[in-house]
């Protein structure tokens, strides 16, 4: 990595899903020390980097997805890294009793969960009239469904009476009413809503409630079915103030933030990561879309 001034110098990641290789603490390496974090989608992508800095920062963690292999390998690969347990759970967060049997069964573990990360997303590239009525509801269902759904089990089951931190990923996608994306737009617009709502609501229970909007972040699934690759022939990085896209580190770091005492007086709000791309990037790509869909056959 060539030497950039230490302001926008991004940490070291590694693209797959895999741990990093070496890192540099720039917080306490206890930071997190004692604490359980419950984080949906944690076996892949952001959420996978957050599972591990958070380990490496003296957490435990349960990490839940539909795919019981891919998290159970996830686990494996964060437990070999920090030394820190991780329990792989099965479920869908559309589903309120899957997840019910989750929390139960990390409490049984665990006796506690401090943080829950509402990671978990579904997302595509669809014109909105080209899109279903069930492909519009599928993605409201698992992002802004699935965040209620597991935000009101983890407060009725354990918060109400212990306090702790929820923390939702959304996107800056409806910022600027991004095109292909009324879906994702909606459904991560309505998480911020709920964001505040909870945090007003839950906060004399003494539960912090914020979000973290990543931009384009290399490394992930999102990047890939969002045009990451045709974004990179376009030059597509230059537009972004920062001139590059984020990754994951930087992502756990901004959670990190947001989920431990350092964000003790922080709730309600989100926390935008995404070098100022919302504000320079078009959101209309109606004289370039011919350009953006054959760069993406390309790329596939
Ligand atoms: P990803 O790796 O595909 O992460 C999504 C995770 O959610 C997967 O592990 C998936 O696992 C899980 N999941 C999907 N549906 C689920 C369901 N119904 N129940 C339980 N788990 C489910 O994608 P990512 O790019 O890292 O995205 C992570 C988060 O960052 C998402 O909230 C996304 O919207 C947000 N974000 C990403 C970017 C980006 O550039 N990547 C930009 C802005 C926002 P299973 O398939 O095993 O269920
Ligand atoms: N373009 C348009 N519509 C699409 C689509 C696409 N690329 N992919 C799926 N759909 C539609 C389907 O056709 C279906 O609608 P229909 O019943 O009217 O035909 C609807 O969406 C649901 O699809 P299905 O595959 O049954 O849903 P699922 O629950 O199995 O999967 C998705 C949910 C579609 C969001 C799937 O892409 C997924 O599981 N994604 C998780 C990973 C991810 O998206 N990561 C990136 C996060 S930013």
């Amino acid at each position: 990595m060539s030497a950039l001034p230490t302001a926008v110098q991004p940490p070291e990641d590694v693209e797959s899903d895999d741990c990093l290789l070496s890192y540099n603490y720039l917080y306490s390496p206890t930071l997190l020390q004692g604490r359980v974090a419950f984080i949906t989608g944690g076996g892949s992508g952001i959420g996978f980097r957050i599972a591990e800095i958070f380990m490496r920062h003296g957490c435990d963690t349960v990490i839940v997805s539909r795919n019981l292999q891919r998290v159970t390998q996830a686990a494996e690969k964060l437990r070999a890294a920090t030394g820190r347990h991780c329990l792989a759970l099965n479920a869908d967060v559309r589903q309120p009793q899957t997840l019910i049997d989750a929390v139960e069964e990390s409490l049984k573990t665990f006796s506690r969960i401090d943080i829950l990360v509402n990671n978990a997303a579904g997302n595509f590239l669809c014109p909105a009239s080209n899109l279903s009525f069930n492909a519009f509801k599928s993605v409201l269902d698992i992002d802004t469904m699935g965040t209620f759904n597991a935000s009101k089990i983890l407060f009725e089951r354990y918060f109400r009476d212990h306090g702790g931190v929820i923390l939702n990923i959304t996107a800056t996608l409806s910022y600027k009413g991004s095109v292909l994306q009324v879906h994702a737009g909606s459904a991560k617009a309505a998480i911020d809503a709920m964001t505040k709502h909870l945090a007003v609501e839950w906060g004399p229970s003494k539960v912090r409630v914020n979000s973290l909007a990543p931009g384009p972040i290399v490394g992930t699934e999102g990047m890939r079915r969002l045009g990451g690759a045709a974004a990179e022939a376009m030059g597509f990085w230059n537009t972004i103030p920062l001139q590059r896209p984020g990754n994951k580190t930087e992502m756990a770091h901004g959670a990190l933030f947001l989920a431990s005492p350092l964000g003790s007086y922080v709730t309600g709000t989100t926390l935008v990561m995404d070098g100022g791309s919302w504000m320079t990037s078009p959101n209309h790509f109606a004289t370039t879309l011919d350009l953006w869909s054959s760069e993406m056959k390309k790329s596939k």
